[in-house]
C-alpha cells in the first residue's frame, strides 16, 4: 500500500526528497551577532534525526539590520558563514539523507524587536545590550498604524505597556538595489554552504511582504499603487536571487495567501504573484498566512492553509507546502493523498517531538526513515532494518 507521505519528491532542479515531511523554519533568537551558536548545533542536529525528509533552517538575515530580534540568525558575513557551516557539516556528517534547507530574509519594519520572552515588542531604549536600530519598509508605516501593538508573533503583550513600533525608513531606489544586493550576496552563502533548498520569507509581514500588501504599501512610484506595482519588487528581488542559485538546486519562497484584512491581500492575488514566481523559476511556494499587521483577525485551526495551499497549486501551477496545525501522521498524509500539498510543513510538532517523521511512519506502517548509525538497534522496536538500511547506503 503507498503511503503518499513518505513518497519522494522531486522539488526542483536535482532536488530529490525521500518523503514530505518538512521541518518547518523556525527562529531560535539565539544567535550572537547573527552567529549561529552550540543552541543551533543542539536543535539542528536533533531536527537532522527526525526522520523530516527536509530540514529548513530558521529566518536568516541578509542583514543586521535585517534581523528581527538582535538575537536572530544572519549570513551576511564571513564569521556567520562560518558559523553555520558547522551546523551544516554535523548535519551531513551524520544525517547524510536529510536535505537541508534554510529560509533568507529581511525583517523590515518588524525589525529591531525584543525576543520573544522579553515580551516580542519594539525595542527600546531601556533594552540594554539590544539597543534599537533604524528600521526600513516600502512606506514610512509603523507595523502599530492600525491598531494593535503587541509582540511582533502576535504573542503576549510585554508586561510593560505596549511601546509604539518604530517608524521605517521609506527606502529610495538606491535602497532597494542595496538590499536586493544583500539578498544575493546571502543566497550565494547558502549556495557555498551547499543548502539544497533555500527559501525567501516573503511572509508575515516581513520586508518583501510590505511590498506586497496594501496595508504596508502606498508607494507612488513604480514599486506601489497597483497589484502589479506592489509585486515589482519582490519578483526582482526573486529574479535576482535565481540568477546566484544554480538550476540544481531549488528555489522557493514562503507567501502569505492572505493578510486576513478586508480590502488587503488575498488568496486570488497570491496566485497571480505565484503564477508570475513560477515564470521566473521559481520550485515551489511555502504557503502560511498573516503577519501584515497586528490586529487582523485570523481563523486558526487544523491546517487552516490547507484550502490556501490547494487553491495556488491547482490555479498556478506548482508545488507548494501547506503549514499551520498539522499534528497527525494522518492529517498529513491526507493533504498529501488529496493533492492539496506537495509537501507539509511542521514546526511546534517537532518542538514536542523532535522524532515526528520516524514515529509518522511507525504510526502509517511504513519502514522508519533512516536513523544515524549509532541509534540503528533502535531498530529493533521500528519498523526499520538497519543491516538493509546499511547494505542500501553502501550501494
Ligand atoms: C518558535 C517559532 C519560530 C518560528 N520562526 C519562523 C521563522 O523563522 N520563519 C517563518 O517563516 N516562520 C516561523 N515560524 C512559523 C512556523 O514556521 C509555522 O509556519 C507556524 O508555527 C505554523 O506551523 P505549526 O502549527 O506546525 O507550528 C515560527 C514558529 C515558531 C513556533
Amino acid at each position: 500500500m503507498s503511503v503518499p507521505l513518505f513518497t519522494p519528491i522531486d522539488m526542483g532542479g536535482d532536488v530529490v526528497l525521500p518523503n514530505r515531511i518538512v521541518v518547518s523554519p523556525m527562529c531560535q533568537y539565539s544567535a550572537p551577532e547573527g552567529s549561529a551558536s552550540d543552541w543551533h548545533l543542539a536543535h539542528y542536529a536533533q531536527l537532522a534525526a527526525s526522520g523530516a525528509g527536509l530540514l529548513v533552517v530558521e529566518a536568516t538575515a541578509v542583514s543586521a539590520e535585517g534581523r528581527i530580534t538582535a538575537g536572530c540568525l544572519g549570513l551576511y558575513n564571513d564569521a556567520n558563514e562560518a558559523a553555520l557551516k558547522r551546523v551544516v557539516d554535523w548535519c551531513r556528517a551524520y544525517m547524510p539523507t536529510t536535505k537541508l534547507g534554510i529560509q533568507i530574509g529581511h525583517a523590515g519594519r518588524k525589525a529591531s524587536a525584543q525576543r520573544p520572552w522579553h515580551g516580542g515588542g519594539p525595542l527600546t531604549a531601556r533594552d540594554v545590550p539590544d539597543l534599537p536600530w533604524t528600521t526600513v519598509s516600502a512606506s514610512a508605516i509603523a507595523f502599530d498604524s492600525m491598531g494593535g501593538g503587541v509582540g511582533f508573533q502576535g504573542g503576549a503583550p510585554a508586561q510593560a505597556p505596549a511601546a509604539k513600533w518604530h517608524v521605517p525608513v521609506a527606502l529610495d531606489v538606491h535602497g532597494l538595489e542595496r538590499v536586493k544586493a544583500e539578498f544575493v550576496a546571502t543566497a550565494q552563502r547558502a549556495v557555498r554552504l551547499g543548502f539544497d533548498v533555500i527559501e525567501l520569507h516573503g511572509a508575515h509581514g516581513y520586508f518583501l511582504h510590505q511590498f506586497l500588501s496594501p496595508l504596508t504599501n502606498r508607494r507612488e512610484d513604480d514599486y506601489g499603487g497597483t497589484k502589479q506595482k506592489r509585486r515589482r519588487y519582490p519578483l526582482e528581488v526573486f529574479a535576482a536571487v535565481r540568477a546566484v542559485v544554480p538550476r540544481e538546486r531549488s528555489l522557493g519562497i514562503r507567501l502569505s495567501a492572505t493578510d486576513w484584512v478586508d480590502g488587503a491581500m488575498t488568496v486570488d492575488d497570491t496566485v497571480e504573484t505565484a503564477r508570475q514566481l513560477k515564470a521566473l523559476g521559481c520550485d515551489f511556494i511555502d504557503v502560511s498566512s498573516g503577519g501584515t499587521i497586528p490586529t487582523a483577525k485570523i481563523t486558526v485551526g487544523p491546517g487552516y492553509h490547507v484550502p490556501f495551499s490547494a487553491r495556488v497549486r491547482k490555479e498556478a501551477g506548482i508545488r507548494t507546502w501547506a503549514v499551520g496545525i498539522i499534528t497527525e501522521p494522518e492529517q498529513a498524509n491526507d493533504i498529501v493523498a488529496r493533492g492539496d500539498a506537495d509537501c507539509t510543513a511542521h514546526a511546534r510538532s517537532f518542538m514536542v517531538d523532535p522524532r515526528w517523521g520516524w514515529n509518522a511512519a511507525r504510526a502509517l506502517g511504513v519502514e522508519t526513515p533512516p536513523l544515524p548509525t549509532p541509534y540503528h538497534r533502535a531498530g529493533s522496536i521500528l519498523p526499520f532494518k538497519p543491516q538493509a538500511a546499511m547494505a542500501k547506503a553502501a550501494e
